[in-house]
């Protein structure tokens, strides 16, 4: 059988990417291996949101090139028989498209490149280069591809992200994703839930819904944002027991949507909410489309609603032109709002975007000194909301089992999946992947929970 080796970088929407290429080349007869000695073709499915994730990408694509080389080496030469066989590789996802004019020059041992909006076209690449030509495809990025049953699950997953739109048309001046994603396109309904539909029916019990922006879901194809509504639907679905909100932005969050999240038992009490910094200055160069007053008006009026909501957010330390009271006001904000989950990067300047050519960047070290403190404080909020948990009773879905501790590794729903926290529960009771389980909170540190089973 003729196989084929995927690696995946970069966000969940470039993993949904990935899943459905290797459905499409499955439904083709094709193998899927993780052993890289039975790789007949590798793909590397890119991202270059920031500098790190390119090298990263570069890094990868350069190791896969070396095992094609060996395997080159094995057939020029059979008594040196090294094992390897890999005979092409593909690279496709943002980085692809980014430097689409560069990568043939640059990257001698790739064979195809696919553009983000090319991702229907993955067999003709793989047939192509099996067949010893060359191939490239850069689907205009007004298209969207059409993925509705075509998702590749790996058996005993039961979470999925589901992608409800592509591209965005916010033009943050630091974020390079819509000139390699094009502007915001929405997946209408039906194909959204028969997606959802089709990854419960293969096991998944918790969706994370997902796009550049989920928050304005609709606008472009019903001419109003109707998150909401989709949330509806996607609850009427049977064995689907958790929905979870990522990538949502604070000025689009209708009444609506917060009285859906409130009412819909579904729903995680949960709201992954990007803001990158609080202060109008910087959010005015950034060209966010808000302004601290509301970013505080619209967390009051969710918690008001919701008293057990949990905030996630990311925020950006030495975007150019902050200045120490800039920081020091981001702190105060922080302290003041407690988000339950919060993460901050450094700004990374990247070739292409208006806030690379702004004056007043900032030295590495500063924006290094930025995100640690910040971090250190969340830890300190972190570890106070951790400590209001104990005593309390909440549902949870096991993730897995670890063995050196004798304990289940579980998220409740305060937990995303792989970003945020996790509750550590013994159970004499044997349980299994994506079971639902009540537990009662007896300890935690500053990131994590400990619980019991009830
Ligand atoms: Fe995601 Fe990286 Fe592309 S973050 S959208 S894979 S640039």
């Amino acid at each position: 059988m003729t196989n084929i080796m995927f690696i995946s970088l970069g966000c969940d929407k470039n993993l949904v990417d990935s899943e459905v290429m290797l459905a499409l080349l499955q439904e083709k007869g094709y193998g899927i291996t993780n052993d890289e000695k039975e790789a007949d073709v590798c793909v590397v499915n890119t991202c270059c949101f920031i500098g790190d994730a390119k090298e990263e990408s570069i890094e990868n694509i350069i190791e896969i090139g070396k095992l094609k080389d060996l395997a080159g080496k094995k057939n020029n030469d059979p008594s040196s028989d090294n094992g390897h066989r890999l005979k092409a590789l593909i690279v496709t996802g943002c980085l692809a498209q980014r430097y689409q004019k560069e990568i043939f020059k640059e990257l001698p041992e790739v064979d195809a490149v696919l553009g983000t909006m090319s991702i229907e076209s993955i067999v003709d690449a793989v047939d192509s280069v099996l067949a010893g030509h060359k191939y490239e495809c850069f689907t205009e990025l007004t298209h969207l591809p059409s993925i509705k049953d075509k998702r590749s699950i790996a058996s005993g997953t039961y979470m999925g992200y589901l992608k409800i739109a592509e591209g965005c048309n916010k033009r943050c001046t630091y974020c390079i994703i819509p000139y390699v994603r094009g502007n915001y396109r929405s997946v209408p309904m039906e194909e959204v839930i028969q997606q959802a539909k089709h990854l419960v029916d293969n096991g998944i019990r918790e969706l994370c819904l997902i796009a550049q922006e989920t928050t304005l879901y609709g606008v472009d194809i019903y001419g109003k944002k109707c998150l909401h509504e989709l949330l509806r639907e996607l609850s009427k679905i049977d064995d689907l027991h958790w929905i979870r909100l990522l990538y949502c932005y604070p000025e689009e969050i209708t009444d609506e949507l917060i009285d859906e999240i409130a009412n819909n038992p579904k729903v995680c009490h949960y709201i992954d909410m990007p803001l990158q910094h609080s202060e109008d200055s910087i959010l005015q160069r950034m060209g966010r489309k808000t302004t601290k007053q509301e970013i505080i008006k619209r967390i009051k009026s969710i918690r008001e609603k919701i008293p057990d909501i949990v905030l996630r957010t990311t925020l950006i330390t030495g975007f150019p032109g902050e200045t120490e009271t800039d920081h020091q006001n981001l702190m105060v904000f922080i302290d003041e709002m407690e988000f339950g989950r919060l993460g901050a990067f450094t700004y990374s300047a990247e070739e292409g975007t208006p806030a690379a050519l702004m004056e007043g960047q900032i030295a590495e070290e500063v924006k290094e000194k930025y995100r640690d403190e910040i971090m250190e404080l969340q830890q300190e909020i972190s570890y106070d909301i951790n400590q209001k948990q104990v005593g309390r009773i909440l549902e949870v879905i096991v993730d897995g089992y670890i063995y050196s501790d004798e304990m289940y590794a579980c998220r409740s729903y305060m937990d995303a999946p792989d970003i945020d926290g996790m509750v550590f529960v013994r159970s004499e009771e044997e349980l299994l992947s994506g079971d639902f389980i009540k537990v009662r909170i007896t300890g935690c540190n500053e990131y994590d929970l400990i619980g019991e089973m009830i």
